[in-house]
């Protein structure tokens, strides 16, 4: 056996990427063979330079390189991180026989900083953020905040004062991100508060959400910051993917108390530096950002889930209560409108306001706790609303503009 591992400086990593490029090389995760262990054919990664620093995250790193690189011829490219160097030349002693630096001269140097994004060299300013708004545009954001989220008036104003916090302490450099952690009952808006968060910092693209009950193996990591899992096919974790397909400055992690130690450690380490660093060293800058992290567990529970380092290092933690009957009865009036809103621009005939007191009428708010089954009813109210109706088009003005075919057009328009 001959087979030799290089070691590359995080700084230099995209450099040298590109230079590889360049001469018709493309760098793979090892996590990419991991995945297709059995189905390997070396003709395949001919051209692909193989970088294993993502090997420290599995437990059995012996067994799983062996097996690997027996399949794999010895000129093949094999690089790493060498801030694994350690453990990686330990572990990996009898599989390969040199451990090197790359040659720093042996590529070009070009003028990448880890301050833009490697993948199309722009600085990552692209996200909308609460540090970047004057005062009145504060003051607008929180009277839209207040108005989309239905109830929750605590966490309202602390959430408030919270942001307000942030803008100053973020100015001087001391706070990079504001971390909520909110827990309570399925469907009462946890989720929903970085959504609104997102629309009322009025963005275009995706807002940036993970589930962490999809990341409970012991893979996780490596699925999350680096190496492909499958996920767009891309080396890069699903983290870096939502980060940067969004334009505001807001992460929504759910479920996270489902997930294990080592996310927890990663995610202990973001909030104190506010970088999201991958396993190929890519950076990205979360200064300004909000990251909300949702749990359905009790505050009991919290405890015993999350360890008290991490516990202290959220800036916030909230509760979220049940909605009273006012609030969802509320709701079901805004919604009543955008419902009656959107029939109206679609079929210009205004039912809104039947709309809206055929659903107060027959929906007994006091039934429902969970804001998705009152949705849920909402929708079938209003279709069974529009079926008894049918016969009003014929003698009142309600269907006398409209279109032909309604209102089974509108019955369609919201099965959907
Ligand atoms: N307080 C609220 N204000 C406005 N809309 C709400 C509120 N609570 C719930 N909703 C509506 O109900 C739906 C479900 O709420 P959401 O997704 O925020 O629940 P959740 O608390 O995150 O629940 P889960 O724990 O199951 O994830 C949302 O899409 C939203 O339309
Ligand atoms: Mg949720």
């Amino acid at each position: 056996m001959s087979k030799s591992l290089l070691f590359y400086e995080k700084e230099d990593y995209y450099d040298y990427k590109l230079s590889k490029n360049l001469d018709g090389f493309s760098i793979i995760s090892i996590s990419k063979l991991i995945n297709n262990i059995d189905s390997i054919n070396i003709n395949d990664y001919e051209n692909e330079i193989i970088d294993i620093s993502v090997i420290t995250e599995y437990k059995n790193i012996q067994s799983i390189t062996e097996q690997l690189l027996d399949q794999i011829p010895d000129t093949q490219l094999f690089i790493c991180d060498v801030s694994k160097k350690e453990t990686v030349e330990y572990e990996l002693r009898f599989i390969f026989e040199t451990f090197e630096n790359i040659d720093k001269t042996s590529y070009e140097k070009l003028n990448s900083s880890k301050n833009k994004d490697p993948n199309n060299n722009t600085p990552l300013k692209l996200h909308k953020k609460v540090t970047d708004l004057h005062d009145d545009q504060l003051t607008q954001f929180f009277i839209d905040f207040n108005k989309n989220l239905y109830g929750h008036s605590k966490f309202k104003d602390d959430f408030e004062e919270q942001v307000r916090i942030f803008q100053v302490f973020n100015k001087l450099g001391e706070n990079k991100i504001l971390s909520l952690f909110l827990m309570g009952e399925s469907g009462v808006g946890k989720t929903e508060v970085a959504r609104t968060i997102f629309n009322c910092l009025k963005g275009e693209k995706k807002f940036a959400k993970i589930n962490f009950g999809n990341y409970s193996s012991e893979f996780s990591l490596s699925s999350l910051i680096g190496a492909s899992r499958g996920y767009r096919d891309s080396e890069d974790g699903e983290i870096f993917m939502k980060v940067r397909d969004s334009d505001v400055g807001v992460l929504l992690i759910d479920e996270f108390e489902k997930s294990n130690a080592t996310l927890f450690n990663y995610f202990l380490n973001v909030l104190e530096t506010g970088i999201l660093e991958s396993s190929l060293g890519e950076q990205i800058d979360l200064n300004g950002f909000i990251i909300i992290f949702t749990s359905n567990i009790t505050k009991e529970d919290f405890k015993k889930r999350i360890s008290p380092e991490l516990r202290s290092r959220f800036d916030y933690k909230c509760i979220f209560t049940l909605l009273s009957d006012e609030e969802k009865r509320k709701y079901i009036e805004f919604r009543a409108n955008s419902i009656g809103k959107k029939v109206l621009s679609e079929y210009e005939v205004d039912l809104t306001d039947q709309i809206k007191k055929h659903l107060v009428n027959e929906i007994k708010v006091s039934n429902f706790k969970n804001m998705r089954d009152i949705n849920k009813k909402i929708k079938k109210e209003f279709i069974r609303y529009l079926g008894n109706n049918i016969s009003i088009r014929k003698n009142t003005n309600i269907g006398e503009k409209a279109p032909l075919g309604f209102p089974d057009k509108i019955l369609n328009f919201f099965k959907s």
